[in-house]
């Protein structure tokens, strides 16, 4: 072959590769409302920073009829490119080959893309759409998915590693994304499931289609497999993007600091407005994070899931912080289960990319009931008490309201690592809330009294003066500063800034063993 030729021939195998399974099974794409994994990328990337890696691979395998299936790519596009103008490292599986099955070497392009990203420190994104294993393959297929779980696994709170669901992703593939620290789902293009709807017909009776099982809504309200949920790809990968801005490319770096143009100096008198006087009352915690931090900046993580926590990233003068709020609007705000869950993933990913935590506490306790206590309540919500434990980055706490038991532990106490506690003068601090306490403490003496009613009330008032009163637990040093709602925003910039050169070196050891 000359050189002219050879030139040729590399164009018209760079055009295979461009068309993957061809135009066709890309008309079929389309008309399930899909884009194809190279136009994903396309709204993805930066305009003309997309550098394909191992362009050419092709499957090896060619057993089971697949001799003639060896398509260019082998059903995914590996590569790196820019968003935003920085670097990220990512996989798009083609479902226009072989249904993006994933075979030997469509394996080794994620699992090497994987290891690029880890070893240059930049995030991972990895789409996916695809039928899983693909059968013909084997054990080949197998051990492939085995190197992109120990990938993730390894450089899980090295990189940020978001999955993007846009399609299938059923059996053990849908473990991938379940290491990975954010997974993206669209209504009616997204499915995770490890048995589809037909496996389960038959070993169980149910009957359920693929959206109620696997759909993003399942995932984002039910299971909390799905962090974020989307209409459309569109904006879904406008969502990815955004959700980059506001972390740092690597463990080894700082968030980005951006100028959100929102005064340091402004204080917040709206708080009064939206916190009820009367204690019972509840209110949406999110308004608060609206009023205190930069205008605009909350971006909710898991919002459909456990709603009774609110966590999420937000700037407060232009650094990224980790939000961590009870939500008195929902299940008056008590901790369970799922709430414990969402709350100690989302802590231990803050604490592992340099992203300081802030708390804003309204808690009653955790949640009682047999459902909870049998579902392992004290060890889920022990991961909470554990993440806060171990986190080295700085941790600030404000006590709007109630802040009760175990539940005050985990938001706000100093004894467990919090920095720095702030709280309002009309919060309430104790192992219990008032009526409990004077039920439990004065019980003869109320039910002797003449009157038991005003002598309960009585004892509740002197134990809200005595015991709960902010200003008794900062007379201990347990609270740094009881601070007027409207100086909210002014304490935490303060307090954030106080902090910025936190280094603490954590005890020596192989690994923790949080509860799971
Ligand atoms: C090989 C596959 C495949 C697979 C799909 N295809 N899945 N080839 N291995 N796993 C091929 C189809 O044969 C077809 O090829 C093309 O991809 C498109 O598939 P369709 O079925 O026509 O598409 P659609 O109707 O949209 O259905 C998509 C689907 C269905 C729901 C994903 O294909 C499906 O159920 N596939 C099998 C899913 C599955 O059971 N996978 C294994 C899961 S277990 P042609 O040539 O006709 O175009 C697993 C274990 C992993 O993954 C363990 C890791 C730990």
């Amino acid at each position: 072959m000359g050189n002219r030729e050879a030139i040729e021939h590399m164009k018209t195998i760079r055009e295979q590769v461009r068309i993957g399974g061809g135009e066709e099974k890309i008309q079929q794409q389309h008309d399930k409302g899909k884009l194809t994994a190279r136009e994903r990328l396309d709204v993805l990337l930066d305009k003309d920073s997309f550098v394909e890696h191992q362009h050419y691979s092709r499957g090896r395998a060619t057993m089971f009829g697949l001799a003639d299936k060896r398509l260019h790519g082998d059903g995914v596009v590996s590569g790196s490119g820019l968003i935003g103008g920085r670097r990220v490292y990512f996989s798009s599986q083609d479902f226009t080959v072989l249904g993006g099955s994933l075979g030997e070497m469509h394996a080794d392009r994620i699992a090497t893309a994987q290891e690029l990203s880890l070893n240059t420190r930049t995030p991972f994104i990895q789409i996916n759409d695809s039928g899983g294993a693909r059968i013909q393959e084997g054990v080949l297929s197998l051990h492939g998915y085995a190197r992109i779980f120990r990938a993730n696994t390894l450089a899980s709170g090295v990189v940020p590693q978001i999955s993007v669901i846009l399609g299938p992703c059923a059996g053990g593939a849908v473990y991938s994304p379940g290491i990975t620290d954010f997974v993206f789902m669209v209504d009616k293009v997204s499915n995770m499931y490890i048995t589809g709807p037909d496996v389960i017909k038959a070993v169980t009776g149910e009957q359920i289609s693929h959206e109620e099982l696997g759909g993003a809504k399942a995932h984002a309200a039910n299971s909390g497999n799905a962090h974020f949920r989307y209409a459309n790809e569109q904006q879904c990968m406008a969502a990815v993007k955004h959700l980059l801005s506001y972390l740092p490319s690597s463990a080894d770096e700082q968030p980005p600091v951006v100028d959100t143009g929102d005064p340091v100096d402004r204080r917040t008198p709206e708080i009064m407005e939206i916190v009820p006087e009367e204690e019972r009352r509840s209110f949406d915690v999110r308004t608060v994070i609206g009023v205190i931090f930069d205008k605009g900046s909350f971006l909710e993580v898991h919002k459909d899931y456990a709603r009774n926590v609110v966590v999420g990233f937000a700037r407060l003068g232009g650094r990224t912080v980790g939000i961590f709020a009870n939500q008195p609007s929902v299940f008056a705000a008590a901790l369970d289960i799922n709430a414990s869950d969402k709350a100690a993933r989302f802590i231990r990913f803050c604490d592992a990319f340099n992203i300081p935590i802030i708390s804003l506490a309204d808690v009653p306790g955790f949640l009682p009931g047999v459902a909870q206590e049998h579902g392992g309540i004290i060890r889920h919500g022990a991961k909470v008490l554990y993440a806060i434990a171990e986190a080295t980055v700085p941790k600030i706490s404000l006590i709007m309201r109630k802040a009760y038991g175990g539940a005050f532990i985990a938001m706000a106490a100093k004894g467990l690592g919090y920095d720095r506690v702030l709280s309002w003068p009309m919060a309430q601090i104790a192992v219990m809330g008032a009526e409990g306490a004077a039920s439990v403490i004065f019980r003869r003496e109320i039910n002797g009294a003449e009157d038991p009613n005003a002598a309960r009330q009585q004892k509740i008032q002197e134990f809200k003066e005595e015991v709960m009163d902010p200003l008794v637990a900062a007379g201990y040093g347990y609270v740094d500063d009881v601070i007027d709602p409207e100086e909210s925003r002014i304490a935490l910039v303060k307090s954030l800034e106080m902090l910025k050169t936190k280094k603490v070196e954590s005890v020596r050891r192989k690994h923790g063993n949080i509860p799971l």
